[in-house]
């Protein structure tokens, strides 16, 4: 059994590089849809419906564990996939998404005003917000979606998506925390922390997902004593472009990335 990694695009590999740099050994598979990105444009009815086919692909891969890393796809599909989906179709499975971990990282440092920076339809979800208050009733939450900032990241238009940054930062300047609610926003989590005041604490899911990972699995033994290791990682997408191999290979040293058949 291998660890599935899913997200619409680019920034799963992010968080799949966290994952195989805290635990190198185990198998995993990647899957990026990026026929259909991106993700956070589309109506919930669509991301749903794309979020079941990732999982029914993931489960024929062979995948008993897989962690939706895509914000909008865990905003939108993980309580369905877990209550509904999952026990009827693959009731051994086990699938996990990343708001969870990222607001109990969020809220570690007493945090009182945290920003929220998503794309449209994780905001539309309000899940952080959600999440947030059923640990911290009275906090101060501030969401901003960005919806240009996948499309320019995707794009290879950073120079559009530093622009970009700096006229979110705008709506920041009075929090403490800045969750970036997005697996694509942690390739400009340095270009946040250079234009936002010091002050602000700046959440990046690449820097805490390998972490919660490794957690999870020690207290999770029945899951992981299933996991497969023989550091096999595969890195499979819907639709692959120039672009999108020229980022995987800046991102990790060595990466065969392929389009799936259809
Ligand atoms: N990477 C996705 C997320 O974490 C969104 C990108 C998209 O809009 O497809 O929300």
């Amino acid at each position: 059994m291998k660890i599935g990694v899913f997200d619409s695009g680019l920034g799963g590999l992010v968080v799949t590089k966290a994952f195989i740099m805290a635990m190198p050994e185990y198998d995993y598979v990647y899957y990026g849809d990026t026929e259909h990105l991106p993700y956070g444009e589309k109506t919930s009815g669509q991301i749903l419906s794309y979020t079941i086919e990732a999982m029914k692909f993931l489960i024929s891969q062979k995948c008993g564990l897989i962690i939706i890393a895509c914000n909008t796809a865990t905003s939108i599909a993980l309580r369905y996939l877990q209550q509904r989906f999952i026990p009827a179709y693959a009731p051994d499975v086990k699938v996990l998404g990343v708001v969870i971990p990222t607001v109990e990282e969020a809220l570690a440092d007493n945090a009182v005003r945290v920003g929220v920076l998503a794309t449209n339809a994780t905001i539309r979800s309000h899940i952080y917000r959600e999440e947030l208050l059923k640990i911290k009733p009275d906090l101060e939450i501030k969401e901003v979606a960005a919806p240009e900032l996948v499309p320019a990241i995707e794009s290879n238009d950073f120079t559009a998506a530093e622009q970009l940054c700096a006229k979110y930062a705008k709506e920041f300047s009075d929090i403490d925390s800045l969750i970036l609610g997005c697996t694509h926003y942690p390739l400009l989590k340095n270009y946040f922390r250079h234009i936002l005041p010091s002050s602000i604490r700046v959440i990046s899911q690449d820097e805490l997902m390998g972490a919660k990972l490794k957690d999870y699995l020690e207290r999770h033994i029945e899951i992981d004593i299933a996991l497969s290791r023989r550091a096999e990682h595969k890195f499979l997408v819907s639709s692959l472009n120039e672009h999108y191999r020229k980022v995987a290979e800046m991102m990790f040293e060595k990466i065969d990335i392929e389009a799936v058949e259809k």
